[in-house]
């Protein structure tokens, strides 16, 4: 197997300009052959599987049509989504997230309890408690885990596999299964036209092992803003407006969001994150094979792959035919992107997410499978 191109490379580069991520940083305090050696020693956590599901139910724009005021050409032209799926009204969440784990584990050929860690992106648990990674993990039968939920919304993924390569990383675990999992149909107004005509069902997720050869995470850049919560939130059924009547009748149990503003916050934080990660290891858009963005308007990703440089077959894009499906956007069409043979061992990925919170990041990782 031919070796992977040096990561101290993008350590180097990143100090030359003076980048504050921990590579660079290293390569300042230790010089550059204690650098380099530091970053051989390095583990990496790797995306090692890809897997995802999508409910069977297909609703086109046509058939909101008959829910709302809209129409197929507003949708379209406004946010580039022409479908989505949804899962059947009794039908929880973790059907969809069990479904990806059950699938990680047939792709990669290993058994239940050869997981450590199971990390669940959603903001659609089927209960408030337990978490829905609970949920997994039994009904996949892993005995020897430990299992919770992440809530960072559209950025729920990016967070999750941020958070499970620390274990992979630190050498605590050998394998975290990260999932991102959204039933949107659960907690839509089918009288808000300005939000039901977004969103869709989904799950994705990946397995997470030591890399090789220089496969894994390179970085990583997070971040939350509880500022702006009022432009995107559900505000009833928590302990701020616990379940009445009255919300009820409010209708706030159902996802609000005020358009325009998340729309100036995701165009500008998109492409903002996504060129700060690249720059500051020494990248352009030119090095990566593809960008995996948040699904949840076409028009935002066309914005921040226009500012990363990048041609259409470097942008992965299905919110088409899925809309946006929250913490599932992300894993779904790095699934879909690796099922297509788009992705090859040694290429550089980058994915980008921005929502709910206001929470937004990237994460870059060197392709291992
Ligand atoms: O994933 C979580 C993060 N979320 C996002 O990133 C979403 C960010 N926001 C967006 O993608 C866009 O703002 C939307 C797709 C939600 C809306 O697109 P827009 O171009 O910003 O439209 P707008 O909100 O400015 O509304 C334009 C018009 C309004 O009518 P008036 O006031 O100009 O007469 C709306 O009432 O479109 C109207 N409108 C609709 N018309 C037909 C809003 N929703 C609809 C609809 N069908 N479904």
């Amino acid at each position: 197997m031919d070796s992977l191109p040096c990561p101290t490379a993008s350590a180097r580069a990143a100090a030359s300009i003076g980048a504050a991520n921990t590579s660079s940083l290293k390569y300042r305090l230790l010089g550059a052959d204690a650098c380099v050696a530091e970053e051989e020693k390095k583990i990496r956590a790797a995306i090692t599987a890809t897997a995802h599901f999508l409910p069977d139910k297909v609703i086109s724009n046509a058939d909101l049509e008959r829910l709302v005021d809209t129409s197929d050409e507003w949708i379209r032209s406004r946010t580039g989504i022409s479908e989505r799926r949804f899962l059947a009204e009794d039908e929880p969440t973790s059907t969809m997230a069990i479904a990806v784990a059950q699938e990680l584990l047939a792709r990669r050929g290993i058994a239940a309890d050869d997981i450590d860690l199971i990390i669940v992106a959603t903001i659609t648990p089927d209960m408030i408690f337990p978490a829905t990674a609970c949920l997994v993990q039994h009904a996949i039968g892993a005995s020897r885990v430990w299992a919770y939920d992440l809530s960072a919304a559209c950025s729920g993924f990016v967070f999750a596999v941020a958070t499970g390569a620390q274990f992979i990383e630190s050498g605590a675990h050998r394998r975290v299964m990260v999932i991102g999992a959204d039933k949107m149909s659960s907690i839509l107004d089918f009288e808000d036209r300005t939000t039901c005509v977004l969103f869709g069902d989904g799950a994705g997720g990946v397995l997470l092992e030591r890399g090789e050869d220089g496969a894994g995470m390179i970085d990583f850049e997070l971040y939350a803003d509880g500022a702006a919560v009022e432009c995107l939130h559900i505000k009833g059924g928590g302990s701020l407006y616990p379940p009445s009547h009255e919300t009820v009748d409010q209708r706030m149990h159902y996802i609000r969001q005020e358009g325009r503003t998340v729309f100036r916050f995701a165009v500008e934080k998109m492409a903002e994150v996504s060129v700060s990660l690249l720059e500051r290891n020494g990248l352009t858009g030119a090095d990566l094979k593809l960008f995996v963005p948040h699904q949840a308007n076409k028009r935002i990703i066309d914005a921040a792959a226009q500012r990363m440089d990048l041609p259409s077959e470097k942008v992965m894009m299905n919110i088409d035919r899925y809309a946006n499906t929250t913490a599932a956007t992300i894993p779904i069409a790095l699934a879909e992107a690796a099922d297509q043979g788009r992705l090859e061992r040694g290429d550089l990925v980058l994915m980008t997410g921005v929502g709910g919170g206001l929470t937004w990041g990237s994460a870059l990782f060197r392709w291992g499978q």
